[in-house]
């Protein structure tokens, strides 16, 4: 329901309905891997082991950016008002603002106070997954790379102060005629002055986004009709950048943010999704096939049936992560209730967050000793196959019959990893565990979340996971 409030006042700039045309059905897209052969990223020149350790890179900075975002909170409390369009009385009103402020800001990982940016070492993390939508009237494609771990879209737009290269069209404002930039009044606090937002000389709002490595994105907070295949949804807030510079790569557009704030398209299209989206993820790796993973939206990404477990979705700051509690992590084959498990004593509600555009698991130092302890018993010793620092914990030859099924003890829900979930071939020959130790925030990673159906529902607050043959789901 965030989203009603927010369309509620967009009704009333625009006076015209946000009304999507399929209703009921929620719709579902493709998701291109990024280093999958029908990706426009895909580079041939690469092995597949450089794909492997370009995947891991990209995974640790985003663990390391991710913590700092989501330890990361900022006093915004007197910025809020009951003429807020994001105003919602059902929600506590620190939460919304910080997720309307820092939400929006993609990879935003600290609020740099002096510069008025958002820093975050962005360009080299963003969920590595495409996705393929039309903005405007007429449409226009643009492929953006999905993220889970941020809220706003946006797009380059012309004309552009400064844009990078891209090798698809330049949205173009003026072509479409449905296209209306967010003026500062009605836009309420959006566009107060502060160090992401300001008012231009035509009082349009505009967004500023920045980055830890000097990539940024700037332009006018606007909105447009949005298409995903057949549906469209008129009135969508999104960034038109106009001066947008880094180490953004020249086949995407911009960035689809799904994260879990007001801004993000998960909510803003809510009367459709119904806060409710899933995906089902296909390994990538070692296969030839074309198969892509999809994501879900809607009534029909509802996981149920059998077998189904779910675990709360916490609410913490800022609202753009999927924070998930962990219990404990079990180690044993299918046998949870065993003695083999270990947990630390002070579980912290919303440990962990759950993210798609990360590669590894990163746990508790603490979980993780006690973790390797156990594979070590069952396992033997293990090697360390380390010149990068990401893998401490290989074995050569490794009999993946004989690897312990582990367990991921979520609040209510036990999610079982089976070998091929905890285990990669990272060279030939040599298997790591891909749960990794860290100092800092938790993060579910994607290789631990292969073949599990994972359903999010942000109305009520769950993540659901389910083992599913994610080829049926393709
Ligand atoms: C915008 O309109 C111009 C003129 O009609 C056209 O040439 C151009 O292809 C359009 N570009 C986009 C991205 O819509
Ligand atoms: C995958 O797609 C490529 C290019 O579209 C095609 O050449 C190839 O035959 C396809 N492979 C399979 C297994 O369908
Ligand atoms: C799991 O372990 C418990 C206690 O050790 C035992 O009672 C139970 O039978 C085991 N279940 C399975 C499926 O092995
Ligand atoms: C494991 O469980 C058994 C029986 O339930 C018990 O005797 C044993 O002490 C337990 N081991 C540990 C390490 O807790
Ligand atoms: C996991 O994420 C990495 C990096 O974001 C991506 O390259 C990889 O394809 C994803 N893996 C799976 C199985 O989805």
């Amino acid at each position: 329901m965030k989203t009603l409030v927010l369309i509620f006042v967009l009704i009333n700039i625009s006076s015209s309905l946000a009304k999507p045309n399929h209703i009921n059905g929620g719709f579902s897209l493709d998701l291109i891997d990024r280093d999958s052969p029908q990706s426009p990223l895909y580079n041939p020149s690469y092995a597949q082991f450089d794909h492997l350790k370009n995947a891991f890179q990209r995974s640790t900075y985003r663990a390391s950016h991710l913590s700092k975002r989501a330890g990361f909170t900022i006093d915004l409390i007197e910025r809020e008002s009951l003429l807020s369009p994001f105003y919602n009385a059902k929600y506590a009103s620190s939460d919304r603002l910080k997720s309307a402020f820092l939400g929006s800001m993609s990879g935003a990982s600290h609020f740099s106070r002096k510069s008025g940016l958002i820093d975050a070492d962005i360009s080299n993390n963003f969920g590595e997954y495409l996705m393929s939508i039309d903005i405007g009237t007429p449409p226009v494609k643009v492929l953006g790379i999905v993220d889970t771990g941020s809220d706003l879209t946006w797009a380059q737009c012309e004309p552009c102060e400064s844009c990078y290269e891209q090798v698809g069209p330049i949205l173009v404002p003026s072509n479409s005629s449905t296209y209306q930039p967010l003026t500062c009044q009605n836009k309420g606090f959006l566009c107060q002055p502060t160090s992401q937002h300001s008012c231009d000389s035509n009082n349009i709002c505009r967004y500023k986004i920045g980055y830890g490595d000097g990539s940024h994105t700037t332009g006018d907070l606007a909105i447009d009709t949005f298409w995903f295949g057949q549906t469209s949804f008129k009135n969508v807030v999104f960034g038109c950048g106009h001066d947008n510079n880094g180490k953004f790569n020249k086949e995407g557009s911009g960035i689809i943010g799904l994260g879990g704030g007001p801004l993000s398209l998960i909510n803003q299209l809510d009367v459709v999704t119904q806060g409710i989206f899933s995906y089902c993820l296909i390994p990538n790796f070692n296969d030839g096939t074309n198969q892509t993973s999809k994501m879900q939206f809607g009534y029909y990404a509802k996981v149920t049936g059998p077998n189904v477990v779910s675990t709360p979705l916490v609410k913490k700051d800022p609202s753009t992560f999927y924070y998930l509690t962990l219990e404990s992590v079990l180690v044993g084959q299918n046998n949870v209730s065993s003695n083999n498990s270990f947990s630390k004593k002070d579980v912290q509600e919303g440990n962990i967050i759950i993210d798609s555009g990360t590669t590894l698991t990163f746990i508790d130092q603490e979980l993780y000793e006690e973790l390797t302890l156990d594979l070590t018993e069952v396992l033997g010793s293990p090697i360390a196959l380390d010149p990068d620092g990401f893998f401490q914990y290989c074995y050569k030859d490794l009999n993946m019959d004989t690897v312990p099924t582990v367990t991921f003890r979520f609040t209510d829900a036990d999610v079982e990893l089976p070998p091929v979930n905890t285990f990669l071939e990272v060279q030939k020959g040599m298997s790591c565990l891909t749960i990794v130790p860290s100092t800092d925030i938790a993060i579910f990673g994607n290789l631990s979340q292969r073949y599990l159906l994972v359903g999010y529902d942000l109305i009520n607050n769950k993540v659901y996971f389910k083992h599913v043959d994610c080829t049926k789901y393709a």
